[in-house]
């Protein structure tokens, strides 16, 4: 059976990771890997996490199953914390939550469900996007496409190529949208663009499948999901993949959720009996402990505020780090180039530099960040910004230091 497969290639992102561990340079940063770190480097449990699960599993009697839709209480907090109570596709009782794990999970349970629904349509991502989407979405034989999004050398948007390419999609097909903090440009719309892409997907019958992987990473837990929300409020119907790695720090619990909006009520729950197939014919059930540990912090008042003064922190620390490096490159190559550091939101963004200047500054600098440029902000201490800033400024502007 298997001796015709020959190893594949190793992943990016891990073999990144191998090169910076061999690194025994005490310089070395790494702005590579996907995740929150705190000012000693460390990726945390949460304090509300932690005290979450002291009482989860204090109160918990059994180990029985759950339900291939996992736990109502937490699907229902999702609903609210995503879409809000007042919401009208809510109010209408159109929309579905099922738990997923991860939002790795959620994105493919959407993709296999569309494959269900339509197997032509063509799901189209912007370019550039993150890397695991194309093979979650692509791999249970959907179509995919690409538009416009970020130029990288610009440090700007593409909004109005974006939109002329998306005019041209077959009705029926599906954009695949980053709700807030862009992976890996860090360079979101803004409300006017969520509004005029509304209009567009309106239009062309188009079906919007959003990516929240970063709610309370960008502005704050409302502002980061106000677009998602007024394209949900508008149209008839949407799909919204949830991830709670970043923002409850569970990436290994894997938590996440899939957000089925339905032109009606029964639409909504023809919809989710084919989500809760999908997922009895992959996994079955996803994992209980994250959302039995989450139901608890979004019920428990005190818990919630907790969190929501962690997340704050979290994106804080982020946004401080953005400005210290914008600063410091920005002095030492005399110019503002840098300032689109500052403006965009959460952990990534692009350098903008070529693969050449990449490889540069992890051979020369022991600074390690994807070969497109992408940089996870989050790996940035106070104490390196400025041994990082002038590699930085070495490698792209020539600049001896
Ligand atoms: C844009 C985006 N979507 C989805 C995910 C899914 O995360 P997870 O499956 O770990 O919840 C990630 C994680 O890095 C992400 O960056």
């Amino acid at each position: 059976m298997f001796q015709q497969l020959v190893p594949l290639h190793e992943d990016a992102i891990l073999g990144l990771m191998a090169k910076f561990r061999a690194d025994t340079s005490p310089d070395k940063v790494d702005l590579g890997v996907g995740v929150f770190r705190d000012l000693s480097g460390n990726t945390p449990v949460l304090e509300s996490v932690r005290r979450a699960e002291q009482i989860v599993l204090a109160a918990q009697t059994t180990k029985s199953y759950v339900a291939p839709a996992g736990r109502a209480e937490f699907n229902e907090a999702v609903r609210e914390l995503v879409l809000g109570a007042a919401h009208a596709a809510v109010a209408a009782n159109r929309v579905r939550v099922v738990q997923a794990p991860g939002g790795c999970g959620a994105l493919r349970l959407g993709a296999e469900l569309i494959k269900t629904a339509r197997p032509e349509a063509i799901v189209h991502v912007s370019d550039p996007t993150w890397g695991n989407h194309a093979p979650l979405l692509g791999n249970c034989g959907l179509g995919l496409g690409a538009y416009p999004y970020y130029d990288a050398a610009a440090h700007r948007l593409r909004f109005a190529s974006m939109l002329e390419t998306l005019e041209r999609a077959t009705p029926g097909d599906v954009v695949l949208l980053h709700a807030c903090c862009h992976n890996p440009t860090g360079a979101d719309l803004d409300f006017g663009q969520w509004r005029t892409l509304t209009e567009l997907l309106q239009r062309r019958r188009l079906l919007p499948f959003l990516d929240l992987a970063y709610q309370g990473f960008a502005v704050g837990l409302e502002a980061d999901v106000a677009g998602l929300r007024y394209l949900t409020a508008a149209l008839p119907e949407t799909l919204i993949a949830v991830s709670f790695s970043k923002n409850l720090g569970v990436y290994r619990e894997r938590l996440g959720a899939l957000i089925s909006v339905g032109e009606s009520s029964p639409q909504a729950d023809a919809i989710r009996t084919h989500v809760l197939q999908i997922a009895r014919g992959i996994y079955s059930m996803p994992p209980d402990h994250p959302a039995a540990v989450a139901a608890q912090i979004f019920a428990d008042a005190d818990l919630r505020t907790h969190w929501m003064r962690e997340l704050e922190a979290m994106r804080c620390r982020i946004a401080e780090m953005r400005s210290l490096l914008a600063t410091a490159l920005n002095e030492r190559t005399n110019s503002s180039s840098f300032e689109f550091l500052r403006a965009q939101h959460g952990m990534f963004s692009q350098l903008g530099c070529s693969e050449a200047a990449v490889a540069r500054l992890r051979e020369r600098h022991h600074i390690y960040m994807l070969g497109d440029s992408r940089m996870n902000l989050a790996g940035l201490m106070p104490g390196n910004v400025a041994y990082v800033a002038d590699s930085i400024a070495t490698v792209m502007h020539g600049r001896s230091c």
